[in-house]
């Protein structure tokens, strides 16, 4: 945190963060470190659940007066807003909190954030699946990005991944191959509805109900933000979506309108997006490739690519990212 300049926000993912309270601690742990600080570095906490209801609450933020005995009242003080049967959260940091709905089993997960705090859902989910989701957070964490998990939970055989402090920090290196969705250990795929169900079966508190409609489309929006911009393809390789900005890594061809991918595909991009996408149709796996040389205006960049076959649908479909390469920039920086 000591070096981090304003456009380089430190980035945490509270993943099944419930009715928030875990995304909000983290908040107020960084407002209280951040002042010994010469400099306030930015925060974004991305904080996600597969439960709508409880994201309701988590943003709504309000918590009952029977929080005071959990936390201080200098918190109490700084932190909250009393108002009438409870406390909420104040402005500033609700701000650095977004909350969107993401499934861990089946949604692509984000990018380069600089700690995954996860804890208390792995222990829910059968062993098998705890192991398919390490590789995951792997993908998801900065080289040496921390992963914080529950009291009761490990990263299993995954040592080879992570660095274990007291919390787990991402290792250089490769990121093993992972699908989603993950089947559960019958061979069928969870649902998200049931999942959420049968963790928590909280009701919205009064007043929050409504106004669905616009926040799925705030949370994709966000959600947008902070995963890797990518397309969702078919079987013939045509784009059935643009998710987020891909304009560095695609553009319009010159003639009749396409949205073949392969035609509107950026110079240097073709062969290896072509050889990814039929590696990832034969083998049925997530495929990755890394520094692949995109041209732009002249020169080129160097850039990830990954193709992640989706699975329980009618159609066969896949979504590929891109993603600037900032280890490798980062290298030629230092060189
Ligand atoms: C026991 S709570 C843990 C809450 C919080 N992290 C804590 O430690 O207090 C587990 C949360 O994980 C969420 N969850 C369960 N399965 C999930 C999945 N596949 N994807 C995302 N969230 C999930 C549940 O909805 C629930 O809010």
């Amino acid at each position: 945190m000591q070096h981090r300049g304003a456009d380089d926000p430190l980035r945490v993912w509270v993943l099944g963060c419930s009715t928030g309270q875990e995304a909000y601690s983290l908040a107020m742990l960084f407002a209280e470190y951040s002042e010994h600080l010469p400099r306030m570095p930015r925060l974004q906490i991305f904080a996600t659940d597969l439960n709508d209801v409880l994201l309701e609450k988590a943003r709504h933020a309000f918590y009952p007066q029977t929080i005071a005995q959990d936390v201080t009242s200098d918190r109490l003080r700084r932190f909250f807003d009393e108002e009438e049967g409870g406390y909420r959260v104040n402005k500033t940091l609700r701000q650095q909190v977004v909350f969107a709905r993401q499934n861990l089993m089946s949604d692509p997960p984000f990018s380069r954030m600089d700690l995954i705090s996860c804890r208390n859902l792995l222990i829910y989910l059968e062993p098998g699946l705890q192991k398919k989701i390490m590789p995951a957070f792997h993908y998801a964490l900065k080289p040496g990005g921390f992963l914080f998990l529950g009291a009761s939970e490990s990263i299993s055989q995954f040592a080879a991944l992570f660095t274990k402090q007291k919390i787990f920090s991402r290792k250089a290196g490769l990121t093993p191959l992972f699908h989603l969705p993950l089947p559960n250990e019958r061979g069928t795929y969870p649902s998200s509805r049931q999942h959420a169900q049968t963790l928590d079966s909280a009701a919205a508190p009064d007043g929050v109900r409504g106004g669905g409609d616009a926040q799925r489309e705030a949370d994709r929006i966000m959600v947008n933000q902070f995963a890797p911009p990518g397309v969702l393809i078919n079987a013939e390789l045509q784009i059935l979506q643009f998710r987020g900005v891909t304009s560095d890594y695609l553009e319009p061809p010159t003639g009749k309108a396409s949205f073949d991918l392969l035609k509107m595909a950026r110079q240097g991009w073709m062969l290896p997006l072509r050889a990814a996408i039929n590696r990832a149709q034969r083998e049925n796996k997530t495929v990755r490739r890394e520094n692949v040389r995109v041209g732009q205006n002249g020169g080129t960049r160097a850039v990830n690519l990954q193709v992640i076959p989706l699975k329980n649908l009618k159609e066969r479909c896949y979504l590929i990212s891109f993603e600037e390469d900032h280890e490798r920039r980062a290298d030629h920086r230092q060189r």
